[in-house]
C-alpha cells in the first residue's frame, strides 16, 4: 500500500504545493488547515491531475491543540494509516519588539511553535504505537541566527528545531525518523510582500525538493540546499553591526 502523509497548513504555498507533488507521486494524502474552501480546491486540483490519488481534508486551527490530537486520529481513520507527518502551518506576523505587538507574539508561537509540537507529538504517540514513522518539521535559515523585525519568528523555528533535536534523541532506535528542513526565501504569500527575497525559488521547485528530502529521509537540511547551507553558516558568525542592517 502507498504511504500516508498529514500536512498541516495545506490551504497556501509550501504545504499546497508539497501536497500536490506528493499527490504526483503517489501518496494518500490528509490535508489541514483552518480554510476549508481552499482544501477543497485543492483535493479537486489533485484529482484532477492524479484521478487515483486518495485525500482527506479537514479543518483544522493548530492552535486549538486538543483538536490537533483530535484531527490526526480522525485523518488515521480517512485515509487508512499515517506513515509521515508534515508540521508545516505557519505565520510570520512581522512583531517588532517593545511595539505594543505582544498579540502577534503569543500568536506567533502558539501556530510555529506549540501548534508544531502538538502535531508532532500526536503524531508520535501514534507512531510509537505502530512502531515506525517519520516526523517532518518545517523551520527557517532564520532560526540560525536570531534577526532584526521577526525576533519571535526566528525563535518560534529555532525551539521548533531544537525541540525536534530531542525528539531524535529520545526516539533514538524506535524506528521513527525526523527531518527538521530550513527553507531560505520560497514565493509564498508568507513573504511577497517582504521588499528583498534573496536566491528566491518558486513553490513548486520548493515542494519538489522538500518531497526528495523526505523521501531520502535527510535529518535536516536547507531548502534548497545550496546556497543556504553556507549562508546559514555565514549568517551565524556575522557581526551584530552587519546583521542590525538586515
Ligand atoms: N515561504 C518561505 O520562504 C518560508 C521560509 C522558511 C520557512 N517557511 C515556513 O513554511 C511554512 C509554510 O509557509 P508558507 O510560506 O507556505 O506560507 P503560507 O502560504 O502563508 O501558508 C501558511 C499555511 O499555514 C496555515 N496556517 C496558518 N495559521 C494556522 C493555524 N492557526 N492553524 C492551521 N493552519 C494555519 C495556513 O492555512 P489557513 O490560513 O487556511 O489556516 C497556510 O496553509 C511555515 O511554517 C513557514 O514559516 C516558509
Amino acid at each position: 500500500m502507498s504511504k500516508g502523509v498529514f500536512i498541516t497548513g495545506a490551504s497556501s504555498g509550501i504545504g499546497r504545493a508539497l501536497a500536490l507533488e506528493m499527490g504526483r507521486r503517489g501518496y494518500r494524502l490528509a490535508l489541514a488547515a483552518r480554510r476549508m474552501e481552499a482544501l477543497e480546491e485543492i483535493r479537486e486540483t489533485i484529482l484532477a491531475d492524479t484521478p487515483r490519488a486518495e485525500v482527506s481534508v479537514r479543518k483544522l486551527d493548530v492552535t486549538d491543540f486538543d483538536d490537533v490530537y483530535a484531527a490526526f486520529q480522525e485523518m488515521v481513520g480517512a485515509i487508512g494509516g499515517i506513515d509521515i507527518v508534515v508540521a508545516n502551518a505557519g505565520v510570520a506576523l512581522g512583531e517588532r519588539i517593545g511595539r505594543g505587538d505582544f498579540d502577534k507574539v503569543r500568536k506567533t508561537i502558539d501556530v510555529n511553535l506549540t501548534g508544531a509540537i502538538a502535531t508532532l507529538d500526536a503524531a508520535a504517540a501514534y507512531f510509537l504505537a505502530q512502531g515506525k514513522g517519520h516526523l517532518v518539521g518545517i523551520s527557517t535559515v532564520v532560526a540560525w541566527r536570531g534577526m532584526p523585525k521577526s525576533s519571535v519568528y526566528c525563535a518560534s523555528k529555532a525551539g521548533l528545531a531544537v525541540y525536534m533535536e530531542a525528539m531524535r534523541a529520545e526516539l533514538y532506535r524506535k524506528n521513527i525518523d525526523v527531518t527538521v528542513l530550513y527553507p531560505g526565501y520560497i514565493d509564498t504569500p508568507l513573504n511577497d510582500m517582504l521588499p528583498s527575497r534573496p536566491f528566491l525559488i518558486d513553490v513548486q521547485k520548493g515542494a519538489a525538493i522538500i518531497a526528495r528530502l523526505i523521501e531520502k529521509r535527510a535529518k535536516s537540511s536547507t531548502v534548497p540546499v545550496f546556497p543556504w547551507n553556507i549562508i546559514g553558516r555565514i549568517l551565524k558568525i556575522l557581526p551584530t553591526r552587519i546583521i542590525a542592517r538586515m
